[in-house]
């Protein structure tokens, strides 16, 4: 089987989804890396270039990062761009891999709704979304933490090759925790206040110059 992977991140190459784009790759390639080819979707120019690839029939993974929500914006204009593809649904597998800062997974349960239906009209082999939750922060995690969370996603691609589907055990293993409840919520409220996890993103505010625009309300005017 032929495989088409398109990278939805705005960070492009250098991203969280390249690397859950490789782990699902490990379990796939299964040693003919040539039968796989990944696009990315950041410029319009790559969307181009990209929907030409989404046409031609190969079997198609769609990875990328909940923003605010939902997708992020560029993910939802390759989205529309798709549309005419709805019109000549071809039999080729096709699923996404959605991933989250939060390590919830209820926050990426709406988004998967939304792609349940897009997926169908996509394609008459839609096989699934996998929510993987927990992804902020691999880039800078060491090899062997990553490792163990992404084992999960290289199973999910030697399952794909064999069988062209996401096998519905893997996709529930997938998830860590689906929301925090009772004694663990209590503690992660605890550690909050400590202000402890707003360490990574003030280290982000200051490394784009941008602490003062922290607490800017562009929409509220
Ligand atoms: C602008 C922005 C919005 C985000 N919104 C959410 C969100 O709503 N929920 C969440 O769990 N994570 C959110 N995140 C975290 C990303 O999903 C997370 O950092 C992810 O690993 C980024 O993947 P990437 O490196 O492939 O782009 C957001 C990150 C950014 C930069």
């Amino acid at each position: 089987m032929r495989l088409t992977i398109f990278n939805g991140s705005p960070r492009g190459k250098k991203s969280n989804s390249g690397i859950i784009a490789d782990y699902f790759l490990r379990g796939f390639i299964d040693g003919n890396e040539k039968r796989s080819k990944t696009y990315f979707i950041k410029t319009i120019k790559d969307q181009k270039e990209a929907l030409k690839t989404f046409n031609e029939g190969n079997a198609v993974v769609i990875i990328f990062p909940l923003y605010a929500d939902m997708m992020p914006g560029m993910v939802k204009e390759f989205f529309e761009w798709l549309e005419p593809a709805m019109k000549k649904k071809t039999k080729r597998p096709l699923g996404f891999i959605i991933h989250s800062g939060l390590p919830e997974a209820v926050h990426s349960r709406l988004l998967e709704k939304y792609l349940d239906r897009f997926g169908v009209k996509l394609s008459s082999k839609y096989v699934g979304t996998v929510v993987f939750p927990g992804s902020e922060g691999f880039m800078i995690m060491p090899v062997g933490m990553v490792k163990r969370r992404c084992k999960i996603l290289t199973a999910i691609g030697k399952e794909f090759t064999a069988t062209g589907k996401f096998e519905p055990l893997l996709i529930k293993k997938a998830v860590k925790v689906e929301k925090y409840t009772g004694f663990k919520l209590l503690l992660l409220k605890m550690v909050m206040k400590t202000g402890i996890q707003d360490f990574y993103w003030r280290g982000m505010l200051k490394k784009n110059k941008a602490m003062k625009n922290s607490y800017d309300r562009p929409f509220a005017e």
